[in-house]
């Protein structure tokens, strides 16, 4: 199913807010911008055709509302326009309808009411020309905590994708995705939010970095002074546009909920937490998970990694697993010089090393997050369990204690 993609308008914070959690909470719409003004929400409409803009009403008051409802019809036939209120009055509904919306919905949102419009608002946009709009999947791998190998495993799972794919550093003050990849990039994320008022194909193209056939880099800014001037909204819209273009986006993120970061992960499709399997990595797993839970996040949308993973760690998986509430779904083998000298040379172990089992289980996980293999089972872990299978020699720390402790 294609995502549905929002851009709302609200007279005030509260409102907005509590649509945003409705709409991401959802697992099946993608809020692309909130407006704060009626000229912004038609400048952002036309820019990015959303499959719906949402625009709060009040029964006294509303000329304007109105007023740029007709206009949005006008500018963008295919986006369908919902008003929303919190008084239902016949009367306002009958003028919001008559300015051109397609659909009402009645503050505090009615979670069934809800559904029902996000249904149609599914159907609208099969039916329209949405449809032919391509939709490429976004895939944010994230951590809470730096070190763990995001940008080693986000690099060779772009590498290892094998469609189509942009990788997109948004580790704004310290990216590296390129140099992991061996590319010197000329252009940045900061001359895409430069450029967003005209970017067209060819601007695109010329902002990329092509790596090999199936792998083009957009790099985080070059000066740190430059990453001060994105936006979380320049985020969503730069996503929305590049994955009409990628079969796959991977996004290398920091280690932090700042508000950029949050809007890459409200866009993805997929998030991919990674962690090592030490104490200070699984707490900062749990924190993070929390802050889902919190952003309302589906939990499918969720899979969690392990990275240097070895037989050495004496820690019961189950236990792990209960801790956080979550599968593990991947374990990523800890090796330090085939791994150390593929970031020194910039050449991705997937495409350096075929045969390494690093490279394997980062096939592996990639096929997962395509959708194109069995969904997590026990059998990849019975796989590597089998490659990494804990010995009878007992550790110096036995993790699992202290997991106990900590719950
Ligand atoms: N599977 C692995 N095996 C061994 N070392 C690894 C592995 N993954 C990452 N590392 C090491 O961890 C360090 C940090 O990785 P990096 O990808 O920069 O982390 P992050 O982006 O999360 O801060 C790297 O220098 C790399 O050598
Ligand atoms: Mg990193």
């Amino acid at each position: 199913m294609q995502p549905l993609t929002f851009i709302t308008l609200s007279k005030n914070g509260e409102s907005s807010e509590k649509l945003r959690d409705a709409l991401v909470g959802s697992g099946r719409a993608h809020v692309l911008s909130d407006c704060g003004s009626p000229d912004q929400m038609l400048a952002d409409v036309v820019r990015l055709r959303p499959s719906a803009a949402i625009i709060t009403v009040a029964a006294d008051n509303s000329e304007k509302e109105f007023a740029l409802i007709k206009q949005l019809v006008a500018a963008s036939p295919d986006t369908a326009i919902i008003t929303a209120a919190h008084d239902p009055a016949p009367a306002l509904i009958l003028s919001s309808m008559r300015s051109g919306a397609r659909e009402f919905l009645q503050l505090p949102i009615i979670a069934d009411e809800f559904h029902a419009v996000l249904d149609r608002i599914a159907e609208l946009s099969a039916a329209g020309k949405n449809t032919s709009q391509k939709s490429g999947r976004v895939i944010a791998v994230f951590s809470g905590k730096g070190g763990t190998g995001v940008s080693f495993f986000g690099t060779n799972l772009a590498a290892a994708m094998g469609v189509p794919t942009l990788l997109i550093d948004l580790d704004l003050q310290a990216g590296d995705a390129a140099s992991f990849l061996g590319l010197d990039t000329k252009y940045s994320l900061a001359d895409f939010v430069n450029n967003r008022a005209r970017l067209d194909d060819s601007l695109m193209t010329s902002l990329v970095t092509p790596h090999s056939a199936n792998l083009a880099v957009l790099a985080a800014p070059l000066e740190a002074h430059e990453a001060e001037d994105i936006k979380p909204q320049d985020v969503s819209e730069i996503l929305h546009l590049l994955r009409q273009r990628y079969e796959r986006i991977v996004l290398d993120l920091p280690h932090t909920f700042d508000p950029v970061t949050v809007a890459a992960l409200d866009l993805a499709d997929d998030i991919l937490l990674v962690l090592t399997l030490d104490i200070p990595g699984i707490r900062s797993t749990r924190r993070a998970l929390k802050v889902f839970d919190r952003l309302d996040y589906p939990r499918r949308k969720v899979h969690v990694v392990v990275n240097r993973w070895t037989k050495s760690i004496d820690v019961e998986l189950k236990k792990v697993e209960t801790h956080l509430g979550e599968q593990l779904i991947g374990f990523v083998p800890n090796d330090y010089n085939k791994v150390m000298n593929s970031i020194n040379l910039g050449q991705p172990l997937v495409q350096a090393d075929p045969a390494s089992k690093v490279t394997i289980e980062i096939k592996r996980i990639a096929a997962l997050v395509s959708g194109s293999s069995q969904p997590p089972s026990s059998q990849p872990r019975k796989r590597l369990l089998g490659v990494f299978g804990r010995q009878n020699t007992p550790s110096p720390v036995d993790l699992s204690t202290i997991l106990e402790d900590m719950a």
